[in-house]
């Protein structure tokens, strides 16, 4: 029988061989160690070969242990598998190292698993880079109420005003590299990319790049990977409803905002200040997972509340807060009332508003009317004065 490691068995020594071949055993580290850039935004492809004293081994199940150095955790990171090849993300700004070890076991080992004492290794230096101190900074992706993405950033100081900047993205489900659908251009600068109506997987790995050309040269660019589930900012709550415990309590109640958002997987922040006699503010801030709560309130207080969510711990691993709501307060004029009380003092402001103007109009046609009369007894008046003046006769006539 053929034997890696150039050993003869022997009956009688079988037990103790069995333990010092798995031992000295020399295994070769893995060939051909081939890093492929697919243009997946580094995603990258990672092949190798058996080693080729192993290649007509087939009754010695090889595997391989693949270590790559992550740049996204600053540390290396392994894997143990019996394929010849691995994809994984890399940053292409920073170098790529990956190391492969060939893992052997079976008859030929003696059953343990004896793993190569080299290993095979490919270093990459990152490609052109760009002009220094021209990458884009705080690029920054939203998840608006789980239902569309909008990435904004900002321009470096050293970026060329003539720069002309580009956002490309990919994903597993992406044959090939796509271009941002639609740019988000203030003052004829690209600040952002909107990709409303683009369905972006979650839980899923997504790259965005973005790059840009200038006179002086290209620009330095920027590779981000992220999760966009861990990404989402609720919407806004639009309203407060408030019930009051004449007194003792203020019963607040909200509703989860419509859309993709589930309801369990939101956190809610209520913020109440309470404004004094004495004008002294206390600010509270209180954090629940149901959508309503209820406060202590104290005679002569005024109490002002808004409230605004997050997706907790259980469903994304960051987040982004919602705007706060708009305030609520109590006690206030208009806003406590219930509806149907509110609608009622409409209803009597627009009749008194109907009445005055009636009134007002009245007094100006009686005013006008007094007015014109007037003007015309004074006429009639100077007719005759006049008449009289100059025909004393008629006065005579007795008219
Ligand atoms: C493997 O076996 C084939 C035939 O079975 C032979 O042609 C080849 O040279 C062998 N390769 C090695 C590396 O021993
Ligand atoms: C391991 O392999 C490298 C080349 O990949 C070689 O330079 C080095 O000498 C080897 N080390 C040992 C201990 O065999
Ligand atoms: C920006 O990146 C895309 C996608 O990788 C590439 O096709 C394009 O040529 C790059 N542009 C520049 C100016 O480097």
């Amino acid at each position: 029988m053929a034997n890696t490691c150039g050993f003869t068995n022997q009956a009688t020594l079988m037990l103790l061989l069995l333990s010092w071949r798995g031992m000295h055993c020399k295994v070769d580290p893995p060939e051909d160690l081939v890093i492929t850039d697919l243009g997946h935004l580094g995603q990258l492809e990672i092949k190798w070969s058996p080693p080729a004293s192993l290649i007509n081994k087939t009754e010695c199940p090889q595997q391989y242990q693949l270590e790559y150095f992550n740049t996204y955790k600053n540390r290396w990171t392994g894997i143990r598998t019996s394929e010849r090849s691995y994809s994984a993300q890399f940053d292409l700004m920073k170098e790529v190292k990956v190391r492969v070890y060939t893992l052997l076991s079976g008859p030929c080992t003696s059953g343990s698993l004896v793993k190569s004492t080299n290993y095979t290794e490919v270093i990459q230096k990152p490609p052109a880079t760009g002009v220094e101190g021209t990458a884009i900074k705080e690029f920054i992706c939203v998840y608006h109420n789980m239902e569309y993405v909008t990435c904004n950033w900002k321009r470096s100081s050293k970026m060329p005003a003539t720069a002309e900047q580009n956002l490309y993205y990919w994903h597993k489900g992406l044959e090939q590299t796509e271009e941002c659908p639609k740019y988000i251009i203030s003052n004829n600068i690209k600040i952002g990319c909107d990709f409303s109506g683009i369905n972006l997987p979650d839980f899923s790995d997504i790259t965005f790049c973005v790059n840009g050309s200038s006179p002086e040269g290209r620009l330095k660019p920027i590779y981000t990977t992220l999760q966009i589930q861990n990404h989402v900012k609720p919407q806004t709550v639009e309203k407060l409803d408030l019930q009051t415990d004449p007194g003792t309590e203020l019963e607040l109640q909200w509703k989860s905002p419509a859309g993709r958002v589930p309801a369990h997987c939101l956190e809610w922040e209520i913020e109440a200040s309470r404004e004094g006699l004495d004008g002294k503010n206390t600010l509270q801030q209180i954090l629940t997972d149901e959508p309503e709560l209820t406060l202590p309130i104290h005679d002569n207080e005024r109490s002002c509340v808004r409230v605004r969510s997050k997706m907790n711990k259980y469903c994304a691993d960051k987040y982004f807060w919602s705007d706060w709501s708009p305030p609520t307060c109590y006690p206030e004029m208009k806003s406590t009332l219930p509806e149907a009380e509110q609608d009622m003092v409409s209803v009597y402001a627009y009749m008194a508003v109907a009445i005055i103007t009636t009134l007002a109009l009245c007094v100006c046609v009686w005013a006008g009317l007094k007015a014109r009369r007037s003007r015309e007894v004074k006429k009639l008046n100077s007719v005759f004065t006049t008449l009289l003046d100059k025909n004393p006769a008629v006065a005579d006539r007795g008219i």
